[in-house]
């Protein structure tokens, strides 16, 4: 009877610990992150690259009081290689031990970021005993002018080894210190990886892998149909040839030389990744500097996890779970949509710090299921009690369960507009939803100078029997039946809030100048509400 007590309470205490460690699991329509036995959705924010290197430092600005605040549930904080193994196979995780510490404390989640042998393509964070060794043990890329990077060579096997036996030492760190608590949830492997200055390494090694025949599981990946147009038009050009050498392959151009980065570079990440994945099994990313602005490969951080290089990456870098866009540039909607797909779930682990985040983040969550979204910097927002990620992050907060819930059951629409794509048409049930940008109306006076427009957004969650849940800002919409026949009316619109246990409560009744008589469901400009609405037909 003892014995039986023990071994139940024993495998409690086992499944406990379990349903603590996070997960990247399918459900329904979504892949979501599994925590504690049910989906997390990030709302997070990105600590500035130095921040995490001083507890001191950022226990000086209140940061963490700060970071809840603003609605943050998870942190992504840097760590160093160059602080985590000051002296080869000697390990220092104070940062970590401080990290793990101030979360737990102030109720917020991690996502450890491993600066290693990559930060946005330099190697500047590896350690000293590292960068000592460089050109002799530890390889650098060379250009093809001869010149040298400070950019980690991708075909070194001492590199690789250094860096993946390093990682590897921080996950056993962390499920050592972690894996009852589940406070670290996702682990970022390297940083915007990519080739800058040329398009590929022409160092003495990388020279012997680019004559070398192109390597099995590349080869299948072509074959077998599972490469993209971009990929199949490039060994297309070159003649479709099924061995040979990359430039047999490939042939020579940017484009091939990417292709060919793109596989070694995927390949040291994925050694690194399954070294820490064998430590301690928990949902890994890659985030991606994007090849923005028209520029071309070399110019921007070229072969990296990047939209037109996605199966490469899936194929070869599998410990990888997903490929995360950093957004800095124009074109948010254009390109988050490149790594929403079939088998990459979204997650926006970087986007520049300014106030249409307050609107984009509940597109994110709604048109793409995302499984969450993070602004960079974070520590440095501005500090305003309204400023708009704050009042968006609170007013999802408690709504949480309910959006992850849609998001499986593929109940949940997102829309964004700007100044130049004003009106978006979700079909949801037959009913068209025109929805549009809330200066289309014109009462706003801001609504004459195109500067003034900003980003808005709703996400719309399909709760049933004619009812539909409204969150975000900006926003108006009318309803019409997609099939043209008949009218589609309010019967009624109800300003939401969410109590703590992420129940709805009704604040009021909205009618008369709130709907414009009955005409339309409004989220007014600057202003982020939550809006149960239903419908009739007649
Ligand atoms: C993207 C990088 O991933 C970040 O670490 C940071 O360097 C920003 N760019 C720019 O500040």
């Amino acid at each position: 009877m003892k014995r039986t007590i023990l071994t139940l309470v024993l495998t409690a205490a086992c499944i406990s610990a379990q349903a603590q460690i996070s997960e990247l699991v399918r459900q329904g329509n979504a892949t979501q992150l599994m925590h504690g036995g049910k989906p997390f959705i990030i709302l997070g924010g990105e600590l500035a690259n130095s921040s995490a290197s001083s507890g001191e430092y950022l226990d000086s600005r209140d940061t963490w009081k700060y970071l809840a605040e603003s609605g943050v549930n998870t942190v992504l904080a840097p760590v160093y290689w160059e602080l985590i193994e000051p002296e080869e196979g000697r390990y220092d995780f104070s940062t970590v031990d401080y990290l793990l510490k101030s979360a737990r404390a102030n109720g917020q989640k991690l996502i450890l970021l491993w600066f290693g042998s990559w930060k946005n393509s330099m190697s500047c964070y590896a350690p000293s005993w590292v960068k000592r060794g460089f050109n002799s043990e530890f390889e650098l890329a060379a250009n093809s002018d001869g010149s040298i990077p400070e950019i980690m060579s991708a075909f070194s096997e001492r590199n690789v080894r250094a860096d993946a036996k390093a990682f590897a030492s921080l996950m056993k760190y962390i499920r050592k210190a972690d894996g009852s608590e589940g406070t670290v949830i996702m682990v970022q492997v390297e940083n915007e990886i990519g080739m800058l200055g040329d398009a590929r390494d022409h160092s003495r090694l990388a020279q012997n892998a680019y004559n070398s025949p192109v390597p099995y599981d590349m080869m299948y990946m072509l074959t077998s149909g599972k490469a993209n147009d971009h990929i199949n038009d490039v060994w297309k050009a070159a003649g479709k040839a099924t061995t040979g050498s990359w430039k047999e392959v490939f042939g020579s151009s940017l484009e091939a030389d990417e292709i060919f980065m793109a596989y070694w570079y995927a390949r040291y990440t994925e050694r690194v990744a399954a070294a820490g994945k064998a430590e301690y099994d928990i949902p890994m990313f890659v985030n991606t500097a994007l090849n923005s602005r028209g520029r071309k490969a070399g110019e921007y951080p070229s072969a990296g996890p990047l939209a037109h290089l996605m199966p490469i990456w899936k194929t070869v870098a599998p410990s990888i779970d997903i490929i995360c866009p950093d957004i800095y540039d124009k074109g948010f909607a254009s390109w988050i949509s490149q790594y929403a797909t079939a088998d990459n779930q979204l997650f926006i682990p970087e986007v520049r710090q300014e106030p249409e985040n307050g609107a984009r983040v509940f597109y994110a969550l709604g048109h793409h299921a995302a499984i969450g979204f993070s602004p960079f910097s974070i520590d440095n927002m501005p500090q305003e009690k309204d400023y708009p990620l704050k009042k968006a992050y609170e007013l999802l907060t408690p709504a949480l369960d309910l959006i992850a819930e849609k998001q499986a059951a593929g109940k949940i629409y997102g829309m964004l507009a700007d100044a130049t794509e004003k009106e978006t048409v979700l079909t949801i049930n037959g009913i068209d939803f025109k929805c549009r940008h809330d200066l289309t109306l014109g009462w706003n006076p801001e609504a004459e100078d195109p500067d003034k427009w900003g980003e808005t957004a709703v996400m719309i969650m399909d709760m049933g029997n004619d009812m539909y849940l409204f969150m975000g800002t900006g926003v108006v919409t009318t309803m019409s039946p997609a099939d043209g026949r008949g009218r589609v009316g309010i019967e009624r619109i109800d300003e939401i809030s969410f109590d703590d246990y992420g129940k709805m409560q009704k604040i009021r009744r909205l009618n008369g100048d709130e709907n414009h008589q009955g005409r339309h469901i409004r989220i007014p400009f600057g202003e982020y509400g939550a809006q149960l609405l239903k419908v009739y037909r007649y």
